[in-house]
């Protein structure tokens, strides 16, 4: 969809220092819209900025701040307000995994997991959907990943911080759809970005054969499709299609059996 109105619409993204928030910032922006850019570095975000505004003319506002801090949501919120900036599209795309046991990773170290991907996710969602539905107009993505359909990882709290965000859209959908304000789970497969160096597995995934990877400018180009044309849950490429659905059909001990036999972040 291109934003051609006089008044430019605004999408908020936040995870938008690299990869696939990074892609959405380009998207949007290509396709004409301001862009509010959300992440802890704010170096790295003022390059993006600088970027977008010299590439495609958007206006393209920093907001540094930790999304790991649960006062984080508001402050970001605060700050918009403040700057009358009205948020059209709000994608919820900052994430990590963590590639410990359960046991051996401090409580505060899954505490600042489960409020990253889950609660400031939601509570962005609840902050900034109020306007959305007020102005009946509105379009929220909230990153998933295929790993909502997967079998577990040992011991990772990833796959259920991603079913979380799997249901969760659906079911603000279903209370914003009336309202013209459509929400969309994305769930990409493996995608090239920061995200396995974070994690500290970039030797093993490299390992993985090339089709099983997409580009995130890819998966952020059709998590706007989805978003725009009204579709509650996209899965990414047809291959992450496919292997969603079948996974998603495994009785449990079979998805147990597998994560018992093999995790792919050991191959
Ligand atoms: N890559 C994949 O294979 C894949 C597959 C499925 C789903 N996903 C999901 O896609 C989303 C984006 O991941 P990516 O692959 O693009 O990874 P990435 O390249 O590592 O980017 C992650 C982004 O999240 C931001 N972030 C991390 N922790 C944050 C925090 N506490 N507060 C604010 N921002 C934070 C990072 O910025 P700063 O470090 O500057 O804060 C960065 O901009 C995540 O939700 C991930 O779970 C990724």
């Amino acid at each position: 969809m291109q934003n051609i109105d006089e008044n430019p619409k605004t999408a908020l993204i936040t995870g938008a220092s690299a990869g696939i928030g990074l892609a959405f910032a380009r998207e949007f922006a290509e396709q004409g819209f301001d862009v509010v850019l959300v992440a802890r570095r704010e170096e790295k975000l003022n390059e993006v900025a600088a970027e977008i505004k010299a590439q495609y003319g958007a206006m393209a506002y920093v907001i540094v701040g930790d999304l790991a801090d649960p006062s984080t949501p508001q402050a970001i919120f605060n700050t918009i307000k403040n700057k009358n900036i009205t948020i059209d599209v709000l994608v919820n795309n900052a994430g990590y995994s963590i590639d410990e046991s359960f046991l051996d990773t401090d409580w505060e170290i899954h505490a600042n997991f489960i409020q990253v991907l889950s609660t400031s996710l939601a509570h962005m969602c609840h902050l900034f959907a109020a306007g959305m539905k007020e102005r009946n107009y509105g379009r929220i993505i909230n990153i998933s990943s295929i790993a909502a359909f997967s079998p577990q990882l040992s011991g990772s709290l990833y796959g259920a911080a991603k079913s979380f965000v799997l249901d969760f859209t659906q079911a603000i959908d279903l209370e914003l759809k009336p309202h013209n304000v459509f929400c969309t789970a994305l769930c990409p497969g493996f995608t090239y970005s920061e995200f396995h160096d974070a994690m500290g597995v970039r030797e093993a995934v490299n390992r993985l054969p090339k089709f099983l990877w997409m580009d995130a400018q890819t998966v952020a180009k059709e998590g706007i499709r989805a978003v725009m044309e009204g579709k509650t849950v996209y899965i990414n490429g047809l291959l992450n299609q496919g292997v969603s659905q079948v996974l998603a059909a495994l009785p449990v001990r079979v998805k147990q059996f597998i994560s018992e036999k093999q995790s792919i972040f050991e191959l």
